[in-house]
């Protein structure tokens, strides 16, 4: 993946049909998204259960562009291997995780993929200033993690904006996760993010047989985020 800045759109699978994954990750890349986004959750640090290693195994030969795997887990250390394994392009884990970001993320470029940091909304981008040198993506949470389907906290755009301003010409791109539609994806989009998340706007409406409408939805949103870039 060469890096560039251009808007990504990287639905969320957490909204899929969970008894037909396979058909909808291929319905979702055939409709026009950039990546494959997987939301793993612990029933620990996020009070929701998703995916283990196998489940992500099983999704990976149906990914033909980028599966970023986002791990909800603490301790998350002992896991990445495991998701290397399953076939992760991207591993992104939380600060409030554990007490050694820097250590996980050092763990995950170790492993060969790509490595992104998290933070929820409670949490100031300031809190990833010393691992930015060590990280290919930051992940701004614009709703506390667990759900699909919440409401947008609007903190999100001014944080994405001074996270832009931090990051400079580093090559890093800015991921925005939850509430995002095309009323929020705009403002995120001209305050700095590249990737944008989304769970039940993309597959709203949609099914694997009108897999047109996860078409409409996701050009919808990067057609709403591109306008606000100018
Ligand atoms: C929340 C997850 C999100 C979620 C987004 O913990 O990380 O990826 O699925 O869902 P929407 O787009 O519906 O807010
Ligand atoms: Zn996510």
């Amino acid at each position: 993946m060469t890096f560039d800045r251009s808007i990504k759109i990287a639905p969320s699978i957490l909204s899929a049909d969970f008894a037909n994954f396979g058909a909808e990750i291929r319905a979702i890349e055939a409709e026009g998204a950039d990546w494959v986004h997987v939301d793993v959750m612990d029933g620990h640090f996020v009070p929701n259960l998703t995916f283990g290693p196998p489940a992500v195994k099983a999704f990976r030969p149906h990914v033909k562009t980028f599966m970023d795997v986002h791990l909800m887990i603490a301790p998350v250390d002992p896991y990445i291997e495991a998701y290397v394994e399953a076939g992760a392009d991207l591993i992104s884990a939380h600060v409030e995780a554990g007490p050694h970001i820097h250590r996980t993320l050092q763990a995950i470029r170790a492993q060969g993929v790509k490595a992104g940091v998290v933070i929820n909304p409670g949490t100031p981008v300031e809190a990833v200033a010393d691992v930015l040198d060590i990280c290919d993506l930051v992940l701004l949470m614009t709703v506390n993690p667990g759900f699909g389907g919440q409401k947008f906290i609007s903190s999100g755009v001014a944080k994405t904006r001074k996270l832009r301003s931090m990051i400079g010409d580093r090559p890093i791109h800015i991921q925005i996760d939850g509430g995002v539609t095309t009323d929020t994806a705009p403002l995120l989009a001209a305050a700095g993010a590249d990737v944008l998340v989304a769970g039940s706007a993309v597959f709203k409406g949609g099914s694997v047989d009108e897999s047109r409408v996860y078409g409409e939805n996701i050009r919808a949103i990067r057609a709403a985020a591109e306008a606000a870039r100018g």
